[in-house]
């Protein structure tokens, strides 16, 4: 098959979140199983060009319709990490991709309604005609309805598009307006409620809702989150727009890429090691504390890595390093946010603990030192609110970190409690919790150090279940290709 990924972010050139390192490992997968992929996403001022191999500008004369007039743009190519990547640069005004940062601008919904439509423009300028194109999250979500514009006009059905939203807190929710921006032919059309007006605010104009209505199929990241957004109010408003699409709504547990998050082969830190020499994961973990000065005793670390964002779960991370230095063992936290107001809290919360020789909290993002922590580690706490997958809890499998986690989304579907599972014996991997409150994350987290503590053989045991899952790509590569066989049948 030709397939074409449309993407606001793509490890490791534009990672924000997961979205990044799920696009990077999804296309791998679909290109060893021997599809043609392609991937397209703004040229960022703010990319790792070291990233970038060869990187050459190929078409110089891309006008795409804004408003009454058009933007010229300017395209690139170039591989990341082998993948065939087309970075999009338009000579706008507004320098829509050329700022500091990936997001947070006040027009956002505008930057990326450009860039969907830019997307589509290309591909027909350079006479491509891919069998399925994938979409993520509401940056690209009216490309679908572009299509469905454009090919209705010709009497035609649309090529196939398959969206996949990562996190549903995010839907581009904005005013008429942008409908004129983007050139569709027919706004009014487009407004009413069965399209893309907002369920919540009349007369808003909801992107990711005009993505479900318009793609042939639409997926999130985990079963048990698919669920929830559509049966259990999780779906930010889209619940009734689920329901009357559930035909064409599934979720898809994510993968890791294992040629990255391989414990024996990773070149990020300092040891290798894998569930025939899990001795020597005892070397990370006194590599991390010599690099974040933290003493060297018997404790087990506790670690959370993430964004600091309300959905992680703050006010339980908050608790759990507390608690963790009073049941005596060391606790390591990395995460940033873009929310100053955020940073800020955590940066008073770690000149609190300043003297603590069993704490340390790093504010920021940092991509080799993330893997000295998975490897370093005893356990991984991942609290969350809501977590539509999750990453650091299938990383924190692979290296051998037991999570903690809360029963929410994609961790309750890939993380099995010790203790209470229902699973056999050698299928638990991890402690769960399931109520948002103090003595919950207490239960488990308790759970864990205790059994660390008192039996060491038992933590093992759970460490090498935790390494035997297979969280690779290869199950959910064949997921997605056969959701594109169905929809192309379809
Ligand atoms: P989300 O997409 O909601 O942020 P995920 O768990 O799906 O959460 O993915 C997070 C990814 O980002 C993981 O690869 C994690 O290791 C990485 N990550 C998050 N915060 C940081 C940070 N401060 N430094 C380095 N890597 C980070
Ligand atoms: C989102 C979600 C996260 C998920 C990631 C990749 O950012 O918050 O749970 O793992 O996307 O799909």
């Amino acid at each position: 098959l030709f397939i074409v990924h449309i993407t606001p972010e793509l490890a490791t050139v534009a990672k924000v979140g997961g979205l990044a390192d799920v696009v990077f490992g999804l296309t791998r997968e679909l290109a060893i199983r021997g599809n043609h992929v392609e991937i397209i996403l703004p040229k960022y001022a703010s990319m790792r060009y070291d990233q970038i191999y060869d990187l050459q500008e190929v078409y110089r004369d891309l006008w795409v319709p804004w408003y009454e007039g058009a933007i010229h743009c300017t395209v690139f190519f170039g591989f990341v990490h082998g993948r065939k990547c087309f970075f999009i640069e338009p000579h706008s005004q507004d320098n829509f991709f050329n700022r500091h940062s990936i997001y947070g601008f006040h027009d956002d919904v505008m930057r990326y309604a450009f860039f969907s439509r830019a997307a589509i423009e290309f591909l027909w300028k350079a006479g491509k005609h891919p069998d399925i194109i994938h979409c993520h999250d509401w940056q690209t979500a009216l490309v679908p309805v572009h299509l469905f514009e454009q090919y209705q006009a010709l009497g035609m059905t649309h090529p196939r598009v398959c969206t996949t939203i990562h996190n549903f807190a995010h839907q581009g929710i904005t005013g008429a307006e942008l409908l004129r921006a983007t050139g569709l032919h027919r706004p009014e059309h487009f407004l009413s409620h069965t399209r893309l007006g907002d369920p919540r605010h009349p007369n808003a104009l909801n992107l990711l809702k005009g993505g479900i209505v318009y793609s042939n199929f639409v997926t999130t990241v985990s079963p048990r989150y698919a669920f929830e957004t559509k049966d259990q109010g999780q779906g930010f408003g889209l619940e009734p727009v689920l329901h009357t699409h559930h035909i064409k709504y599934g979720g898809v547990v994510n993968g890791i890429d294992y040629d990255v998050w391989n414990p024996e082969i990773d070149h990020h830190i300092p040891v290798r090691y894998g569930i025939d020499s899990l001795d020597r994961k005892y070397d990370n973990k006194r590599a991390l504390r010599h690099r974040l000065m933290l003493a060297d005793n018997e404790k087990a670390i506790v670690a959370f890595i993430g964004r600091l964002d309300p959905q992680k779960g703050l006010e339980l991370v908050r608790h759990a390093i507390f608690n963790t230095l009073e049941r005596g063992a060391q606790f390591v936290l990395l995460g940033s946010s873009p929310d100053d107001r955020i940073n800020a809290d955590f940066w008073g919360l770690k000149r609190m603990l300043n003297d603590s020789p069993d704490c340390h909290l790093e504010i920021g993002f940092d991509e080799d030192l993330s893997h000295l922590i998975y490897a370093g580690a005893d356990m991984m706490l991942v609290p969350s609110r809501f977590e539509p997958c999750g990453l650091t809890q299938l990383i924190s499998l692979r290296y051998g970190t037991i999570p903690v986690v809360r029963a929410v989304g994609g961790l309750a579907d890939t993380v099995f409690d010790k203790d209470h599972s229902n699973r056999p014996l050698h299928e638990r991997n991890g402690y769960v919790f399931n109520d948002y409150d103090n003595r919950g994350l207490e239960s488990a987290l308790g759970r864990a150090i205790d059994c660390y503590n008192a039996f060491p053989e038992h933590f093992r045991e759970l460490m090498k279940n935790a390494m035997r899952c297979d969280y690779s790509w290869n199950r959910p590569g064949q997921d997605y290709l056969n959701i594109y066989d169905y929809i192309r049948d379809a």
